[in-house]
């Protein structure tokens, strides 16, 4: 058994969560019609705890790259290598979340969280512990035995992070979570989950959109060019944490964004 496979408590970096390294990595999707070419060789490394951001225009490959790193998806190109060993499938030691919350309409919060424990085999009562903490934490309390439906959506999206955790894995995966919030919902988020992983350290992949929310969360900010993607920046943030919620009026902070959107300048992604 590899050790992507060992149980929680045998995991020497635990607490930090896993270095991911992604190395040369591209993808060509086959098409009936022919190839298409999401991604180009990109080469990046997510330290044991870190939280980095990729940003870049719709269709650069950034959901593509995702399912790389989760091992979902095979590579045209390149290696996938997770805590020091190379990806060859489904990567366990994740938790995953999309930006449609992907509940079951008919389990409670609590249950759609717990059904994760199951499937992952984790006994029960420390599950539902752990559950609770996370409810607590995400400001879900009072919400366990609601349906996704009578929940608005932000949070539902709390939910869906908190059955991403339950299993407390190495790795965050995080393709545009926040995307489908009203902007004071997904401010609130952002600093809800900067809080909880600074409890509980991972190694975030983390895709947004949002200039603001990438630097608000990141140790470092990965830019992709246009469609088919590769790096054409990397800016690590060096704020202090916990970031303040207004962080868009901070001088520091503007410098980095103005960073981000010049970059989109030049890449023709901003045309002004
Ligand atoms: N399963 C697929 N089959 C064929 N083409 C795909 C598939 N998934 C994505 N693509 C194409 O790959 C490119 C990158 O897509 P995606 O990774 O979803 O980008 P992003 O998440 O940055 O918007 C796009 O041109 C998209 O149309
Ligand atoms: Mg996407």
């Amino acid at each position: 058994m590899t050790r992507l496979l060992e149980p929680p408590g045998s995991r020497p970096d635990l607490d930090r969560g896993a270095r991911i390294e992604v190395r040369s990595v591209s993808k060509t999707y086959r098409v009936p019609r022919g190839e298409v070419q999401a991604l180009l060789p990109v080469t990046f490394t997510v330290e044991a705890g870190e939280f980095v951001s990729l940003i870049g225009p719709s269709g650069c490959g950034k959901s593509t790259l995702m399912l790389l790193v989760a091992g979902l998806l095979q590579p045209t190109s390149g290696e996938v290598w997770i805590r020091g060993e190379r990806l060859t499938r489904p990567l366990t030691d994740v938790g995953i979340v999309f930006q449609d919350h992907l509940l079951l309409d008919f389990r409670t919060a609590l249950d759609n969280v717990l059904l994760q424990a199951q499937i992952r085999h984790l006994p029960r009562q420390p599950a539902m512990e752990t559950a609770r903490q996370l409810f607590r934490q995400l400001g879900l309390e009072g919400a366990e035995h609601r349906y996704p439906r009578q929940l608005s959506g932000g949070m539902r999206q709390r939910v869906s992070i908190a059955r991403a955790l339950i299993h407390d894995p190495a790795v965050l995966l995080m393709d545009e979570p926040f995307g489908a919030l009203d902007a004071i919902t997904r401010t609130q988020l952002r600093h809800d989950l900067e809080l909880l992983l600074l409890e509980r350290p991972k190694s975030v992949l983390f895709i947004t959109h949002s200039v603001e929310e990438a630097i608000g969360l990141s140790d470092r900010v990965i830019v992709l060019s246009p469609g088919p993607g590769r790096i054409v920046e990397e800016i690590v943030v060096d704020l202090p944490r916990p970031r303040p919620v207004e962080l868009g009026v901070e001088p520091s902070f503007v410098a980095y964004a103005d960073r981000v959107y010049a970059i989109f300048k030049q890449w023709g992604v901003l045309k002004v």
